[in-house]
């Protein structure tokens, strides 16, 4: 493992044990805010972290409060596990998830994430990371203009909602399972308060854009960050139902095209860590300030997921 150093951090901070993980959460909790602060990510390896339910444990020793996936309008088909934990993206392992800030492509988003490999896969499937403050600064060098064009007009997405879940695509969840919603007139009133643009499909599924939202973002700490989802839009949101070229807009709807992306591309592969999962691990994330991903995997793969609000 090849460990990034940012600012005299390391990146992840990797931190190795062989006991409790909830217990050593619980004793060390100021400590593990600091580290997170600094860089973004740690990594808790060695810990004796069997089960979905250990994991839940480790969640609720942490202490801050969940963030739903009921509440929250993620594209991504998911299936709780515990009270707290859920499968982290049910889309087939032949599928990249390119990276992003957790829900960054909606109003709701949490704050930090907990990932957790209870089975690691024959081949592939690593979390890939990005420090997105990091990756800014250099996209500012590298096409100031594109950033200048972010910062000042904002970003819309728009995807397709299919009537049920499509567990064969990254952005299947419906738009009932998004929306909480039984009814088409539920579901517009939600759209409606969330400030968001809409059209229904002839086969049942629906259109949505976002309301304008901020594509860079100024963290408390004076850092700025890549926030959005951009990348992973641009990259994956293909299936039946969604052309990714249509999918991405500055905020005043001119079309972001492959151009305006190619340097965000090629700066966020280059500055990428992949985390080589081994069984038992968990990983904190700074969601503002660390980009994630899923590389495609063979085999049996199992990592869940937890959000903080
Ligand atoms: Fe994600």
């Amino acid at each position: 493992m090849k460990i990034q150093q940012w600012n005299g951090a390391d990146f992840p901070h990797v931190i190795a044990g062989s006991d409790s993980l909830p217990e050593y959460v619980a004793a060390n909790q100021h400590p593990i805010n600091q580290a997170l602060a600094a860089c973004g990510a740690i990594l808790f390896r060695g810990f004796d972290v069997p089960t979905a339910e250990d994991f839940d444990a480790v969640v609720q020793a942490y202490g801050e409060p969940g963030f739903t996936y009921s509440e929250s309008l993620s594209n991504a088909v998911r299936v709780n596990v515990t009270d707290r934990v859920f499968t982290a993206n049910e889309a087939p392992p032949d599928t990249s998830i390119y990276l992003h800030h957790e829900m960054a492509q909606t109003p709701l988003y949490p704050s930090k994430l907990f990932f957790y490999c209870q089975i690691a896969a024959e081949k592939g499937g690593a979390t890939p990371l990005c420090r997105s403050d990091i990756l800014i600064d250099q996209l500012r060098e590298a096409d100031p203009d594109l950033v200048a064009r972010l910062e000042s007009r904002g970003v819309r997405y728009t995807n397709v909602m299919p009537a049920s879940d499509d567990s064969g695509s990254g952005q299947g969840r419906s738009w009932r399972s998004t929306l909480n919603a039984e009814t088409t007139e539920d579901a517009e009133s939600r759209l409606l308060d969330l400030g968001y643009g809409w059209e229904w499909m002839d086969n049942g599924s629906l259109r949505v854009t976002t309301p304008v939202l901020d594509a860079v973002r100024q963290l408390p700490d004076g850092r700025t960050v890549f926030f959005n989802q951009l990348i992973a839009a641009f990259r994956g949101w293909s299936d039946q139902r969604n052309d990714a070229s249509r999918a991405l807009s500055f905020g005043d709807g001119e079309p972001i095209t492959a151009d305006d992306m190619r340097e965000a591309i090629v700066l966020s592969d280059e500055l990428s860590f992949d985390t080589e999962w081994e069984a038992g691990d968990v990983m904190l994330i700074d969601n503002f300030l660390v980009m994630h991903g899923r590389r495609p995997f063979e085999g049996t793969r199992r990592v869940l997921a937890s959000l903080i609000s």
